[in-house]
């Protein structure tokens, strides 16, 4: 949810600190601050608002020589978005940061206004610093006071804390939430994503829960539980510049035209002529597999239920779908032949990643579809299967999405190959998957056309996106693509089940984005649609075969299989998305109240 960054070295620690905020600023920001100990030096800033208040802020700051930095940018869980309430949280010589929930911090900070300590954030956070400093005064020893305070939390959190107390030192701790840390010669730096640190240090240690130590002139200390470990260290990417904008207006609009060559990326040694290779699957992983759940949150979700179709109808297996939410408490009744299946682009979602724990527990197999190397959930499962759609910036998933559902698609064939699916029917599929980054390729006419569209569609009292089977989670992703970066009211529907309902509400100003595949149910369909139109709908219908009752209408090209129509009609409905929100004004990249990665329940 939060980002955070931390430095401790020789070189100027502001511009490490910042640079870094500005790689993680994607994953809340809301507010951002920075604390810098050089010495007896202490200083610190904080601005409410995006990062750049805090750059401007600190402009006239510059910190060489040895010392410490850390800094976090945040989107709010406990307390408003207000420069109190943003972290560093300050005690009388420490500074601390935090990604995650301290559960039991009303407890301790009941404890510790008894002993006369005062407050002055409403956050779960700023206990940390003043726990610590409680511990200092009952003559323990920094570290040791430290490792008391981390015994203490229960919750989720990474944490970065520097003090006054331990010169030179950043003590960290990590559970639930995450953390790496990258050494380079002298110089230490942590990040809660390596985005922050590539280009600065070849690689990293990513840190396992009940991890915690400090770091000191390029020496690690790093401990779990009791006992004294090494950090095992991965290498880092080599560079970012595939997460930069590349000269696109926002990150979305690259991330979609990315989306064509990642979905290649993501078939590359996986789609054989006349086969689906997973070397990431072990043999006889599905041996006892009788029925498959699948968890997720989010964009994610709708990717999910699309594969529930494709499991079905292809691989001939039982498959449910649950929002991680929800499944979570729900009490499900879990048996050991059933795989479970986490999708993320993340891999840190909270909800996501607590039903997978939950399933593990039960002695369930599971595999994980996902798009960050060594993120939570890629460590928790049994098996995963990376994604390969590279960084994604923009806070409203594409690429992520086309590339979860293009695996899941490959995935359903790989156990339909293994439950000796046909093999002509097997080809028609591997010939319309090698399709797809042609599918995704945006043309320019496409784009100028729904480019002026959009201004047709900026204002009414709301969106029905419909589709059906395959379609239908489409429309719900179409629906969640408008109304997160437009802010206008976007619902997606079964187009069968809108007459049980929600066509009370059709009239000119009730905006319908018709799905209308020509491979699947095309008459069904087209009958729903007319039933709008005779109530006066406004309909937007995307299409391979005109429609004549239709407002407008977006042409499609690739109608030869169901899943070439759900990739291009996707392409188009992320487009619209995108268009209407530019022309609303808003921040496409940075919607409000919206966080690119949940880590919090
Ligand atoms: C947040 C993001 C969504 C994303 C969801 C699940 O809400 O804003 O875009 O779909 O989390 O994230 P995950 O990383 O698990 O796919």
């Amino acid at each position: 949810m939060c980002g955070i960054v931390g430095y401790t070295g020789a070189k100027e620690k502001k511009e490490i600190i910042l640079d870094g905020l500005k790689e993680l600023e994607y994953r809340g920001y809301d507010s951002a601050g920075i604390a810098v100990l050089s010495g007896d030096d202490i200083e610190y800033f904080k601005a409410v608002g995006k990062l750049d208040n805090l750059i401007k802020k600190t402009e006239n700051f510059q910190s060489y020589g040895p010392g410490v930095a850390i800094g976090h940018t945040r989107w709010a869980t406990h307390g408003k978005p207000t420069e109190l309430n943003a972290h560093p949280h300050l005690g009388k010589e420490s500074f601390v940061v935090h990604n995650g929930i301290i559960e039991n911090y009303k407890e301790i900070k009941d404890e510790l206004e008894k002993e006369g300590i005062a407050f002055l954030s409403q956050t779960d956070t700023e206990v940390i610093v003043h726990l610590y400093e409680f511990y200092l005064s009952q003559r323990l020893e920094a570290f040791e006071a430290f490792k008391k305070t981390v015994g203490r939390l229960e919750g989720a959190y990474a944490i970065l804390l520097i003090s006054r107390s331990a010169e030179g030192k950043i003590f960290f701790a990590k559970n639930g939430s995450p953390l790496l840390i990258a050494p380079d010669g002298e110089d230490v730096y942590f990040a809660s994503s390596d985005t922050a640190v590539i280009g600065r240090a070849r690689e990293a240690y990513y840190l396992e829960d009940g991890d915690y130590g400090y770091a000191q002139m390029g020496d690690i200390l790093l401990y779990n539980g009791e006992s004294e470990i090494s950090p095992k260290m991965k290498p880092l990417p080599a560079n970012v510049d595939t997460a930069r904008k590349d000269g696109y207006r926002f990150f979305m609009e690259k991330e979609i035209y990315e989306q064509s060559i990642v979905t290649a990326d993501t078939m590359l040694g996986r789609v054989l002529d006349s086969q689906i290779n997973f070397e990431e699957i072990p043999q006889g992983f599905f041996d006892d597999v009788e029925d498959i759940r699948i968890c997720a949150c989010g964009t994610s979700y709708h990717a999910a239920l699309t594969a529930s179709y494709l499991f079905e109808r292809i691989s001939k297996i039982r498959c449910s779908v649950e929002i991680a939410s929800e499944f979570r408490y729900k009490e499900p009744l879990l048996q050991k032949k059933t795989l479970f299946i986490s999708v993320s682009q993340s891999g840190e979602t909270a909800d996501t990643l607590e039903a997978l724990k939950m399933v593990k527990r039960a002695g369930l197999k599971s595999l994980a579809i996902c798009n960050v190397d060594n993120s939570s959930i890629v460590r928790e499962s049994d098996v995963s299967i990376l994604t390969r759609a590279g960084i994604e910036k923009g806070v409203a998933s594409t690429k992520a999405f086309a590339t979860q559902v293009l695996t899941l698609w490959m995935l359903s064939l790989y156990l339909a190959q293994d439950r000796g699916i046909d093999s002509q029917i097997l080809s028609k599929e591997i010939e319309a998957m090698r399709h797809i980054p042609v599918v995704l390729r945006v043309e320019e006419s496409l784009h100028q056309k729904i480019h002026r569209l959009s201004k047709r569609y900026l204002h009414g009292h709301g969106f029905f996106f419909i589709g059906r089977d395959l379609f239908y989670p489409l429309a719900l992703e179409g629906a969640l693509k408008l109304k997160e970066i437009s802010y206008l009211h976007a619902e997606g529907y079964p187009a069968g089940e809108m007459k049980h309902g929600p066509i009370a509400l059709a009239d000119s100003e009730l905006f319908t984005i018709a799905l209308m595949p020509s491979t699947i149910l095309s008459d069904k369909i087209r009958s729903n649609v007319e039933e709008l139109s005779a109530r006066d709908a406004t309909i937007l219908a995307i299409s391979a075969e005109p429609f004549d009752i239709a407002d407008d209408f977006i042409a499609i090209k690739h109608d030869s299989h169901p899943m070439t129509e759900f990739f291009e009609m996707m392409l188009v409905t992320q487009l619209l998305a995108l268009e209407i929100s530019v022309r609303l004004g808003n921040d496409v990249d940075m919607p409000r109240n919206l966080a690119k990665s949940v880590t919090v329940e």
